[in-house]
């Protein structure tokens, strides 16, 4: 069981969700979103509702496609302990629909 990081996070990667977890190197960070290490997630929620554009939830609320898709990139892509500014297109990609059609979620 673990937490996991869907589209939502795409072209925002606020990271408030970060500097909730209290276990290290649990996000690991692309260009476009983190994920969750599902093999590190202690299953505590504490990042879900640090994140203002819902993109965290268990894995038992998942799509499948993000629950695959974090096992992948979180064995791929560098971790993050500490919050960073958001992505310059934040604010924009907050309502943005077809999101996976305009940023690349595999990118680092
Ligand atoms: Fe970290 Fe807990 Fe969120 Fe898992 S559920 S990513 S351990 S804060
Ligand atoms: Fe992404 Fe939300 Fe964290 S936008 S980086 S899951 S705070």
């Amino acid at each position: 069981m673990s937490y996991v990081v869907n589209g939502n996070c795409l072209g925002c990667r606020y990271t408030d969700c970060v500097e909730k977890c209290p276990v290290k190197d649990c996000f690991k960070i692309g260009k476009n979103m983190v994920v969750i290490d599902p093999q590190l997630c202690i299953d505590c929620g504490e990042c879900v509702s640090a994140c203002p554009v819902e993109a965290i939830a268990h894995d038992s609320k998942s799509d499948l496609k993000w629950i695959e898709h974090n096992g992948v990139f979180s064995s791929i892509w560098p971790a993050i302990n500490q919050a960073i500014e958001p992505l310059p297109c934040a604010a924009d990609a907050e309502n943005q629909i077809n999101k996976e059609e305009v940023y690349d979620k595999e990118a680092f």
